[in-house]
């Protein structure tokens, strides 16, 4: 069993000794209101993870000025001294909870502003960029007395931070934004001071450390740092080594390293595909030429954590969503119960999903985030008899919750194992959280000795096990669709019964590139089979987010899967697959075809319980049952429908 020693022990950055190595990596929370005020929503976020035991946490970025660079509605702010009792409120909050602060600012966006359309405003940049958006757009390059007026905005914006109470201070230099931008020779080619050598073009850096010093003292300035972009002609380690020294000259306290920008976007908000770990060469490599303490970010596990700091990689671990997942991460190493940290899947849902959008963080796996101190598993006054149907993740969340709740529950599950489809689905080793999140709810089932799941028990709409249930749940998923139109549907192998160990020959055809069907064919075309996938659509896995695309579609390539779009089964024969292209018909041949063309809710008990008038006002159905989507909607209302009861 890992002990987690060198996760666990303190660190000095600056003068602040931190109780432990582990950082909530900012994230925005979009949870303040349009104007740019916080929260006592975003105060209990921040408070819960500080409650958890973090040894810092961080706040997402944090406007210092909007001279040139619009915020957009919503975005959080310290550009006026309007702000500083919402981030006192937050920091009390904080320190109440027993953690330690940090405010993270940022000078903004760049030639990555998108908001700036919306106000018909140029954007503006180190130097004639193009705009992230529209490459036609040419970003205006800050002049001299606008590069020094915003540095003294990070200076005013510190002695709010400071007089808010906060403990330090961070500063958002990754992703290609607009400090990035100078400090990045790909897009600085002024000529001036603030242009041409690594020093000229830390210059904007450097004083804006001098203006936080200055205004804020005493108070540890760390700073993020993308050490590879990620993109051809973008920032690598050859030019990164030389700005974090830099850095250190300047008096940072702590580097947070990472990789990507918004042209490598998935390394910000590194997906599922990415992998464990998946940016620790970045802390690494710094480490190796700075002495002051590094952070490593991106895809870390607390046991991958401890390996990296126990090894030397990092000095500290920076978890975002792991700590969106699960606020208790450290309290729970503490106590030794590492196995009950709830894990982040990765899948970006409703984290970086909802920010996408501008609506508040949410989490797929922890239905409780944003509502910290209002959705709190208390005992019910009145305890319930509650059935469920099903033990795929709407019906193990919706146990849980009612188990914790004091209700006596029964779970019934057809198959043999729970999870329903996530069980098969999470084969790849890719998706290797998505099993975790399967065993964290057997294990916390099993702790709640008013909930018994029994496995390979169907309940038909007469079974007797309904009969005293004051509620029954039914979470009885979805069915594959397997088009009937389609002749030879039958020699198909069912995506499912792929990943479950069907066999399948070396050349494989996967009909259906949706979500499911497009990680199948990169789950066994990483393991050497020679794979095509067959889309109807423009393009495949249209249902995901965007992020999560960009590394899908990087990972499918590097497979060698082939794609084809626009491209509809007509038959599936013996040697393989019929199909009607934009240019005519196509043969594809085959080994083995699978068939993923989708899934319809399975409806039936549901249906045939609601039509007997003697149920009916006891049931509710959740999850795939209603209507197949993405497993976060599952959870989220397996939660919200086992709370109410
Ligand atoms: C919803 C969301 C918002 C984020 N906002 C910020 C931000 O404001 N500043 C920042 O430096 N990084 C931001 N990030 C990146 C995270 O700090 C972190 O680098 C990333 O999530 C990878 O770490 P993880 O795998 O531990 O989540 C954000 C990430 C997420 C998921
Ligand atoms: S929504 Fe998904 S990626 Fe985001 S924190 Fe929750 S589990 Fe992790």
């Amino acid at each position: 069993m890992t002990s987690f020693t060198s996760l666990l022990s303190p660190i000095t950055i600056g003068n602040l000794t931190l109780p432990n190595r582990v950082l909530l990596s900012p994230m925005g929370t979009e949870m303040g209101t349009p104007d740019g005020m916080s929260t006592p929503a975003e105060a209990a976020y921040y408070a819960a993870r500080a409650a958890g035991g973090t040894g810092l946490v961080i706040t997402g970025i944090t406007f210092v000025a909007d001279d040139f660079d619009p915020i957009a509605p919503g975005l959080a702010r310290i550009d006026g001294d309007q702000y500083v009792p919402g981030l006192r409120a937050i920091a009390d909050a904080v320190h109440e909870a027993g953690g330690l602060f940090s405010v993270q600012l940022t000078g903004g966006l760049g030639r990555n502003n998108q908001y700036c359309a919306t106000l018909g405003m140029e954007p503006r940049s180190a130097s004639d960029n193009t705009w992230f958006f529209d490459p036609s757009v040419i970003s205006r390059p800050l002049e001299v007395a606008e590069i020094q007026l915003l540095v003294r905005r990070f200076g005013e914006a510190a002695a709010r931070v400071k007089e808010a109470g906060a403990d330090a201070i961070d500063i958002h230099g990754h992703t290609g934004y607009l400090i990035d931008q100078f400090m990045s020779a790909c897009w600085n080619r002024r000529t001036d001071e603030y242009g041409g050598s690594v020093e000229n073009r830390c210059r904007f850096v450097r004083e804006i450390i001098a203006a936080i010093k200055t205004n804020a003292p005493g108070l540890p300035v760390s700073f993020r740092i993308s050490v590879d972009h990620k993109f051809d002609g973008g920032r690598t380690w050859d030019e990164t080594q030389h700005i974090v020294k830099e850095l250190e000259r300047a008096g940072i306290d702590l580097i947070i390293a990472d990789d990507g920008s918004y042209e490598a976007m998935d390394y910000v908000f590194p997906p599922y595909y990415l992998g464990d770990d998946c940016m620790v060469t970045a802390a690494e490599r710094i480490k190796a030429v700075v002495d002051v303490p590094v952070a490593a970010c991106g895809n870390i596990t607390p046991e991958n954590g401890e390996k990296i700091l126990a090894r030397g990689g990092a000095d500290m671990i920076a978890i975002g969503r792991g700590l969106i997942a699960d606020p208790d991460i450290v309290n729970k190493l503490r106590a030794g119960h590492a196995a009950s940290i709830r894990p982040c899947i990765r899948c970006n849902q409703l984290c970086t999903g909802n920010a996408f959008v501008g609506k508040p963080l949410g989490c797929a796996v922890n239905p409780e985030v944003g509502y910290e101190g209002k959705r709190v598993l208390t005992t019910a006054a009145d305890p319930k008899r509650v059935v469920i149907v099903g033990a795929g993740p709407a019906g193990l969340e919706a146990a849980r919750v009612a188990g914790a709740r004091g209700h006596d529950v029964r779970v019934y599950e057809r198959e043999n194992h729970i999870g329903g489809v996530l069980l098969p689905a999470a084969t790849p080793d890719f998706k290797r959280e998505l099993r975790k999140m399967i065993d964290w709810w057997d294990a916390e089932l099993a702790e709640l000795p008013g909930v018994e799941v029994k496995l390979g028990y169907e309940i038909r709409p007469d079974s007797a096990e309904l009969k005293d249930a004051d509620v029954v749940l039914v979470a009885t998923g979805s069915h594959p669709l397997a088009p009937a139109s389609i002749p030879g549907i039958e020699k198909a192998v069912e995506v499912i019964d792929g990943h479950t160990g069907a066999p399948l020959g070396k050349r494989v055809v996967v009909c259906g590139g949706g979500l499911s069907g497009a990680d199948f064919a990169l789950e066994i075309a990483e393991q050497g089979h020679e794979v095509t996938i067959v889309e109807m659509a423009e393009d495949i896995a249209r249902d995901m987010f965007s992020i999560n695309k960009v590394s899908l579609d990087r990972s499918l390539a590097e497979a060698g899967v082939r794609v084809l779009t626009r491209t509809r089964v007509t038959a599936i024969t013996d040697s393989g697959v019929v199909a009607d292209g934009p240019d005519g018909p196509v043969t594809l041949e085959a080994d083995t075809v699978v068939s993923s063309f989708g899934v319809r809710p399975a409806r039936e008990l549901v249906e045939a319980l609601t039509a007997r008038d003697d149920v009916t006002d006891r049931v509710y159905a959740m999850g795939d049952c209603v209507d197949p989507r993405k497993v976060g909607d599952a959870i989220n209302e397996g939660y919200e429908l086992a709370y109410s009861i």
